[in-house]
């Protein structure tokens, strides 16, 4: 099928939902991608920070077809062997020892809200739970709540209550808003939607011991910062704290939807039975694939040698700080972002960068958002420095 027929069928078929750009994405081998029209980029858009294994990865790809072939999906009335062995390696990688397996972030996210609930019904209370101006943590209607979108709260009114937001990075704020009827806040450690902004360490530490001396669950969304992305397996290791509950999905099972709430004993065992499901979440193909992830970023050392290359990407954008119209370079490991001045819109970047072959996308904030496959190479981001360079150098500023 050529290009206009692909477009026309989504134009009139598709709820119009998603601006896409002018291209069909056709197949991949490595971190690069194909177009229907033969042309080649090296991809550091990934999914959005979940193809972290990049494309037709051997072993992945062997993990998924083997399990294709032997069971694909039973119900969770049945035990099965592959989803005990990953939840097993999970726990045991996270720290966590409880975990609910399901199919996206949103629904982690709502599952990690429905358990706060739970454990505040357990305690005989009624509580809120508090996120941050400027988050983003899902579009069903619990997780759209705590994501900052006017334009959408007014759509979908009315929302759930029980929702209060703190102002961002804002810790003078975020202790008037930790009143005593907050039962739980929500965070990321680095607003991905919002253009790669990190929370300030002090921030998230002060936070956090807040949280604890009054006995607020402190649940962290580690949907796009989780699974290496940030050169930890989670992000919040960097901060030295202890979550009661954190959710993952994007490229926890390397392409294949999937996501998970991950909590400690005392708040994973509030749930009782029934009290939650999935008929999808945690099937023997998304757990062989989430199972094969792991495996190698933990015994493949592949967290360790992606946590060197961010480190490597991060230096080398440090040196774009000497253009006047990049205005900020964000990020940990391998998210990465640069704002634009606003004289400049971040998807004329984005053009330029698809036109010699590199496929980025725009964030929040005017920002070029940088997610690649945690086994993008030194010398693939080299290649992608000099084109961003060329592009910085011919870029003026009216
Ligand atoms: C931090 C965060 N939480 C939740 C979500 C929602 O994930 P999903 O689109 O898989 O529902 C996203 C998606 O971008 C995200 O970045």
């Amino acid at each position: 099928m050529n290009f206009n027929k692909i477009k026309d069928a989504e134009a009139r078929h598709y709820m119009p939902v998603f601006v896409r750009d002018n291209i069909a994405l056709d197949r991949g081998e490595g971190n690069f991608l194909f177009d229907t029209a033969g042309n080649k980029y090296l991809d550091f858009v990934a999914g959005i920070a979940t193809n972290i294994l990049g494309y037709n990865h051997p072993q992945l790809t062997e993990a998924v077809c083997a399990q294709v072939k032997k069971l694909m999906h039973v119900s969770n009335h049945y035990y099965t062997e592959v989803q005990s062995r990953y939840i097993k390696r999970l726990c045991e990688a996270s720290g966590f020892s409880r975990v609910f397996l399901c199919n996206s972030g949103a629904e982690a996210n709502e599952c990690a809200i429905k358990l706060a609930r739970k454990i505040f019904k357990n305690r005989g209370v009624y509580k809120k739970i508090l996120s941050s101006e400027g988050a983003f943590h899902g579009r069903t209607l619990a997780t759209l709540t705590v994501t900052d979108n006017a334009n959408q709260h007014e759509q979908y009114a009315p929302l759930p209550v029980g929702f209060d937001t703190f102002k961002y990075n804002d810790f003078d704020d975020f202790r008037t808003k930790l009143t005593d009827d907050i039962g739980a806040v929500m965070i990321e450690t680095i607003q991905g939607e919002r253009g790669v902004r990190p929370f300030d360490n002090d921030f998230l530490v002060n936070a956090y011991v807040l949280c604890k001396s009054k006995g607020v669950l402190f649940i962290v969304d580690e949907v796009q910062t989780g699974m290496g992305r940030t050169g930890k397996l989670f992000s919040f290791e960097h901060f030295g704290i202890q979550p009661d509950i954190i959710t993952a999905g994007k490229g926890i099972a390397g392409g294949i939807p999937m996501g998970a709430c991950l909590a400690t004993e005392e708040a994973g065992t509030a749930f009782a039975i029934g009290d939650h499901g999935s008929t999808f979440g945690g099937n023997a193909l998304a757990c062989a694939a989430a199972d094969k992830v792991l495996e190698i970023l933990t015994d493949g050392g592949l967290l360790k040698s992606s946590a060197a290359v961010g480190e490597y990407l991060g230096n080398a954008l440090a040196h774009f700080s000497k253009y006047d119209f990049i205005t900020d370079i964000r990020g940990m490991g391998l998210m990465r972002g640069f704002q634009l001045s606003e004289k400049i819109p971040a998807q004329t970047f984005e053009t330029k960068l698809r036109e010699r072959g590199f496929l980025v996308n725009v964030a929040g904030n005017n920002t070029v958002r940088l997610v690649p496959p945690l086994t993008i190479t030194a010398s693939e981001i080299d290649g992608f420095i000099a084109a961003l360079d060329e592009i910085c150098a011919t870029t003026c500023v009216m």
